[in-house]
């Protein structure tokens, strides 16, 4: 009795380690932290030709369209030669968990169809800690955006919310107004608008604990010569000079 006990524990517990490899056979898969950015590879010949991936944090899981990788700093790349396709995910990626500006968490999903059938693969999560420090500015040119992140000198003394604009201010201003950011064509200055706004248009900005990022999808409408609440971002073909001064607002 207890030895027929033990062997379907055993074959249970075999089965539970095979799900939990989640089917996708070794070698098959690879995954790196690298000093800029985090790297999935899966052949193609597991994928098939239209593999999808979703970025998971704790409210949900978002799939990867190529809209959504632009704004949210992920890149998918298919390489026919070497039979695989690159998923690259900014450390500053929307669903990366950010501890300190050093500790990043991605976790990922990876759908493909197999028998005619979509299959969610959940991959492990992985956390990376950048080997090189984060520079006072960081440009990353990739595939489908381009992404400025600058230190931030905001030594806020207490109570302030992970990007919570709002508490924030310029340096040189005296208000709390809102953020505002503008964009400059050739021969245009444009109205400034709210980052709420700016947001919409899919461009992103993101308020780390010591750094803000910029990130614009390529081929938007407005050229990129920016200015987020006199903070300059200009850019030509991926060429941006940022510099920053900000506050903490008084009382
Ligand atoms: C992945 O597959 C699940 C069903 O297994 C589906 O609900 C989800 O929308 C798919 N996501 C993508 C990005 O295709
Ligand atoms: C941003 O500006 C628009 C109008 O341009 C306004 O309707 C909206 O309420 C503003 N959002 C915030 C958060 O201030």
């Amino acid at each position: 009795m207890a030895f027929w006990f033990c062997i379907g524990v055993a074959l249970l517990l075999s089965l539970w380690s095979r799900a939990e490899t989640a089917g996708i056979p070794d070698g098959v898969l690879r995954m790196e932290c690298h000093d800029r950015y985090f790297m999935i590879a899966v052949d193609l010949s597991f994928t098939g030709d239209e593999p999808h991936f979703e970025a998971v944090d704790e409210t949900g899981a978002y799939a990867i369209t190529q809209q959504y990788a632009a704004q949210c700093g992920y890149s998918i790349n298919v390489h026919p030669l070497p039979g695989h396709v690159e998923l690259r995910a900014s450390y500053f990626s929307c669903q990366t968990q950010n501890k300190d500006d050093e500790m990043f968490t991605f976790n990922f999903n990876l759908n493909v169809t197999q028998e005619g059938k979509e299959v969610t693969y959940p991959l492990q999560d992985k956390t990376c800690s950048p080997s090189v420090p984060w520079s006072p500015r960081e440009v990353t040119c990739e595939t489908n955006y381009m992404e400025v992140s600058v230190r931030s000198e905001v030594t806020c003394p207490s109570g302030t919310k992970k990007d919570d604009w709002n508490s924030l201010k310029p340096a040189h201003r005296s208000t709390t107004s809102d953020w505002q950011v503008m964009f400059q064509t050739d021969d245009e200055q444009l109205p400034p608008i709210n980052i709420s706004d700016a947001r919409k248009q899919g461009y992103a900005f993101l308020l780390t604990e010591g750094r803000l990022v910029f990130r614009a999808p390529y081929g938007q409408p407005e050229s990129f010569s920016t200015e987020v609440n006199g903070v300059p971002v200009e850019s030509s073909t991926c060429n941006y000079i940022l510099q920053t001064k900000l506050g903490c607002p008084h009382g």
